[in-house]
C-alpha cells in the first residue's frame, strides 16, 4: 500500500497514533517511514470527518413515535434498518441525550413511520427542539397495536415492541420486533442526503 494511502486511511479509522503504528507495522516493511506518515488525529477532527462522510450516505427518513406510561414522544430518524424478516425486526439507534429517550425506552414500544416527499416540514419539527405537543399537532395520527402514534399518511408504519437494547456508546441500539405493519399505496420516499431533503423518485 503506498504511504499516502495508508496515511489517509488511518487518519480516519484510528485516532490513536500508537495503535496505527502497531497495526501498520504488521503490514509494512519499514515502520519508521509509517510513523512519519501518520498524522496525529484529534478526536474532534475524526468525529467531524465521520459526520462529513455519513452526509454522503443517502438515508430514508422516518418519524419514530412512542406512547405509554412514560408519555408520548417522537423524533426524526435516519438510523433505522431491517434486521430480519423472521421474526420481522428493525433496529433503531437513539441518542441517549435526546429528550425522547426516557419515554421510548420506558414505554418499551415504538412506531417507525416512514416519510414521503411531502413530509419535510414535519421531519424538521420532529428533528428539532420543538415541544412534544407542537410536533404532534402538525399531522394526523391513529393507533395500531402498541398505542404508539401512527402517522396517517406515512408510506408505511411499523408498530413495534422493543425486545433488546444494546450499548452503542452515545446511542442505544434498539432491536424492535414488528407487531403490525400498515402500508399505504403510492407516494415517493423522503431521502436525507448531503444535509438536505430530497424526493426519492
Ligand atoms: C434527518 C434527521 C435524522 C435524524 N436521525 C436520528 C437518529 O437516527 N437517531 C437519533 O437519535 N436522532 C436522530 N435525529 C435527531 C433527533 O430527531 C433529535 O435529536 C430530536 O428530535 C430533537 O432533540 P430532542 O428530542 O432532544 O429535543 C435526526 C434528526 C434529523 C433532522
Amino acid at each position: 500500500m503506498p504511504l499516502l494511502e495508508a496515511s489517509v486511511l488511518t487518519h480516519y479509522l484510528c485516532p490513536d497514533p500508537a495503535r496505527v503504528v502497531g497495526m501498520m507495522g504488521m503490514n509494512m516493511k519499514t515502520s519508521v517511514a509509517i510513523e512519519k506518515a501518520v498524522p496525529v488525529a484529534d478526536p474532534d477532527e475524526v468525529r467531524s470527518e465521520f459526520r462529513n462522510a455519513m452526509a454522503r450516505m443517502a438515508a430514508a427518513v422516518s418519524i419514530v413515535t412512542t406512547n405509554g406510561p412514560a408519555g408520548m414522544a417522537g423524533f426524526a430518524a435516519t438510523a433505522v434498518c431491517s434486521v430480519t424478516d423472521s421474526p420481522p425486526t428493525l433496529l433503531v439507534c437513539l441518542n441517549r441525550t435526546a429528550s425522547v429517550h426516557p419515554a421510548v425506552t420506558e414505554n418499551g414500544v415504538l412506531c417507525v413511520n416512514v416519510l414521503s416527499e411531502g413530509h419535510q416540514d414535519l421531519s424538521r419539527l420532529f428533528g428539532g427542539k420543538t415541544p412534544v405537543a407542537e410536533r404532534f399537532a402538525a399531522a394526523a395520527w391513529s393507533e395500531l397495536s402498541t398505542g404508539s402514534p401512527a402517522l396517517e399518511d406515512a408510506l408505511v408504519s411499523f408498530d413495534c415492541r422493543i425486545v433488546h437494547r444494546a450499548d452503542g456508546g452515545t446511542h442505544d441500539i434498539l432491536m424492535c420486533e414488528v407487531d403490525t405493519i400498515r402500508l399505504r399505496d403510492g407516494g415517493q420516499g423522503l431521502i436525507y442526503f448531503d444535509r438536505a431533503y430530497h424526493p426519492a423518485g
